[in-house]
């Protein structure tokens, strides 16, 4: 480290062409792996970090669409989604983040109550893009609940080919966004099926113990039915949740989950009470504890999703 030139946070904002309190911001929630100097905690930016920012933000526009999925519930789909999103937008990424759930619980996950929501854009009753909210900088929502139990009725009676209703209806999406993360339901009906015909990526949050690892087999064949007319579909994530390395048995599951996904195996999100905590307050772990466990390990994913791990 000695070596390492450290730059001060207004050096940095003026080489990025960034305010020095986005650069504050970041350092404080922990996006640049910067250090704190002298007694009152100055920060201090090591190049490397600069560089590495360099590259990103002079990375083009692709949206990528990724769908937080797996059938069975409480198994971490909407934390997950919800950390991630929150996650990629502080990191300066232009982020939507999609509920596609009856539970509709992203926006209160976030602190936020939208007017509307997916169900009024699927119903054609009002735009897509008077039916986006913004719930952070760079973190827009479309948000999900009750309402989409009568749209699934909806697309499935009046519909040719209903498992196109998403993508024919968030189309105008593209280019708008780096980032469109879709939070699922625990279930295998139309709207599931629609997010698989609209997303390229899948991300599965499996919870350590037995049945769900059971699940994601089950899940895997029906991703594969879809796959065969859905070409652009991939299983690109498995991300162990709950980990609890004082129980044995999370231990083993996640070492065979290692073996048998080496390629797909993310680093696991530790069982943590403040990522528990945080949804009462209606933040993101990045906002209500930014020196937690969990947040340490929402940002490793966070960097695994952009490439960087
Ligand atoms: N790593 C964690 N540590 C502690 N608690 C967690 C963790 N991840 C999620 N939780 C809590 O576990 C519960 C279930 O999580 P979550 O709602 O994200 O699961 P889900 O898969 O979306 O559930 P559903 O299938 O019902 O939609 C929530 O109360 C959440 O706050
Ligand atoms: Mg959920």
């Amino acid at each position: 480290m000695s070596d390492i030139k450290l730059l001060t946070p207004e050096e940095t904002a003026q080489i990025l062409g960034l305010s020095p309190k986005t650069i504050k911001d970041w350092c404080r929630a922990g996006y640049i792996k910067a250090v704190k100097i002298g007694k009152g905690g100055i920060w201090r930016i090591p190049e490397n970090e600069l560089d590495r920012l360099i590259k990103e933000r002079s990375g083009k526009r692709e949206v990528r669409k990724i769908a937080i999925a797996l059938s069975k519930g409480g198994v971490g789909k909407t934390t997950t989604a919800v950390n991630l999103a929150a996650g990629l937008a502080i990191a300066g990424n232009k982020v939507l983040v999609i509920d596609t759930d009856t539970q509709g619980q992203v926006a209160p996950l976030l602190g936020v109550k939208p007017p509307t929501g997916l169900s009024d854009v699927l119903g054609n009753s009002i735009s897509l893009e008077n039916a986006i909210y913004k719930a952070r900088e760079n973190l827009d929502i479309l948000a999900g609940g009750s309402s989409l139990a009568a749209t699934k009725i909806s697309i499935s009676k009046n519909l040719d080919q209903p498992q196109f209703a998403l993508a024919v209806a968030l189309e105008p999406l593209n280019g708008k966004y780096d980032y469109v993360i879709i939070d699922t339901a625990p279930s295998w009906d139309i709207l599931n099926l629609c997010v698989l015909f609209f997303a390229h990526e899948v991300l599965v949050p499996i919870s350590l113990e037995v049945l769900s690892v059971q699940g994601l087999v089950q899940f895997q064949d029906n991703l594969d039915a879809v796959a065969k007319y859905q070409q652009n579909l991939e299983l690109k994530y498995i991300l162990p949740t709950f980990l609890d390395n004082r129980v044995k048995r999370s231990n083993e599951i996640y070492e065979q989950l290692k073996t048998a996904y080496s390629d797909k195996i993310c680093d696991p999100i530790h069982y943590n009470s403040k990522i528990a905590e945080a949804p009462a307050k209606g933040q993101p772990i990045f906002e209500f504890d930014p020196n937690s466990i969990g947040a340490d390990d929402y940002w490793k994913l966070v960097d695994r999703v952009k490439g960087r791990r």
